[in-house]
C-alpha cells in the first residue's frame, strides 16, 4: 500500500508545489491522476519512489517511509516511466536498455535474455533490438522506456503521460497491456492529459489542482463534474459533451454518461420513452 499524510513539498523555500496531500492507494486499483499542467502531479509521483522526499509529513511504501530508504531500494517494488523518455535511457542497444534493470536485480543470464525478447516483442521493438535508443522516434523511445521498467515486473508502476506521442494501435495496446497488470498486487498509477484514455484505463480517478487534491472518486462521476474539467483545464469526454447537448433538448437524458455502452442505454431509453 502507498499512503500520503499531510504531504507538503517546495522546491524552494516558501513556495509551496505540494500541500496537504492524503492520499491512500491500495493494491487491485488502476488509479488515474489528472490536473492542469504544473499542477503537481509529477512532483507528486516522484515521491513514490523516492526520487523527492515530502518537505513535510510522511509518504510510506508497504509501510516503509521513504525517507528512510534509498531510490535503489524501492525499484525493487515501484516501477517508474518517466514522462520524458529521453531522461531515462541511456544504453547501446535496446537489448541493453532493457536487460539493464534485469542484471541490476540479479536475474541469471538466460532469465535477462528471456525477458529482454519478451518485453522488446510486447512493445513491438524486436526489430530494433541491436540499435540504438536515440535512433527510434518519440513514440518508440516512450515504449522502450515501457520495456525496460516493466521487465522488472514491479509491483507498483507509475506512468507518467504513457500516451503521449502514441498512435491509436500503440494506445489500444497499452489500455490492454493495463488491463492484463490489474491484479490484487498490483497498483498502478497512471498520470495522463488524456480523459479518453482514462476512462477505459483507471477504475479511480484522483484530481490536483494548484498542489491540492481537490477530488477523489469514480471516473464516470468526476469527469462528469464541469466544475472539476474546468479546474483540471481538462475537457469532458465527447460522448458527455453529446450527452449535455441532448439533454438540451431532452431534459430527461442524463448528462453523467462517459462511455459507448452508457450512452447508447441512455439513447435507448430515450427511444423507449418516445415510442
Ligand atoms: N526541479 C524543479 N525545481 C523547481 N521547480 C520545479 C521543478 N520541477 C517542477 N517545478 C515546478 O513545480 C510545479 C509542478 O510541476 P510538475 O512537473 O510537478 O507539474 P505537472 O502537474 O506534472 O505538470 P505537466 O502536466 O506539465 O506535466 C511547476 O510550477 C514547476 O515549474
Ligand atoms: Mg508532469
Amino acid at each position: 500500500m502507498i499512503l500520503f499524510k499531510d504531504v507538503g513539498f517546495e522546491y524552494e523555500p516558501g513556495q509551496p508545489v505540494l500541500q496537504n496531500i492524503n492520499l491512500e492507494l491500495e493494491p487491485g486499483q488502476v488509479v488515474g491522476l489528472m490536473g492542469e499542467n504544473g499542477a503537481g502531479k509529477t512532483t507528486l509521483v516522484k515521491h513514490i519512489n523516492g526520487l523527492l522526499k515530502p518537505t513535510t509529513g510522511a509518504v510510506y511504501v508497504n509501510n516503509i517511509d521513504t525517507r528512510d530508504t534509498s531510490t535503489a531500494q524501492l525499484a525493487k517494488t515501484v516501477g517508474f516511466v518517466f514522462q520524458n523518455a529521453d531522461h531515462q535511457l541511456f544504453a547501446d542497444t535496446l537489448q541493453a536498455e532493457v536487460a539493464f534493470g534485469l542484471r541490476n536485480l540479479g536475474f541469471s543470464k538466460e532469465e535477462v535474455d528471456n525477458r529482454v525478447a519478451q518485453y522488446l516483442e510486447l512493445f513491438g521493438l524486436t526489430r530494433y533490438g541491436g540499435q540504438s535508443p536515440f535512433l527510434l522516434s518519440g513514440g518508440e523511445r516512450k515504449r522502450l522506456a515501457l520495456a525496460s521498467v516493466l521487465c522488472v515486473e514491479p509491483k507498483v508502476l507509475i506512468l507518467d503521460e504513457p500516451t503521449q506521442a502514441q498512435d491509436a494501435l500503440q494506445k489500444a495496446k497499452l489500455l490492454n497491456f493495463i488491463d492484463s497488470f490489474r491484479d490484487p498486487e498490483h497498483i498502478l498509477l497512471l498520470v495522463t492529459h488524456d480523459v479518453e484514455f482514462a476512462i477505459r484505463a483507471v477504475d479511480r480517478l484522483i484530481i490536483l489542482s494548484n498542489g491540492q487534491l481537490i477530488a477523489d472518486g469514480s471516473p464516470n462521476q468526476i469527469l462528469s463534474t464541469p466544475r472539476l474539467l474546468d479546474r483540471a483545464r481538462l475537457l469532458p469526454p465527447q460522448l458527455t459533451q453529446f450527452a449535455h447537448q441532448m439533454a438540451k433538448q431532452f431534459p430527461q437524458f442524463p448528462t453523467n454518461v462517459t462511455t459507448l455502452d452508457e450512452t447508447i442505454e441512455a439513447v435507448n431509453q430515450l427511444l423507449r420513452g418516445r415510442r
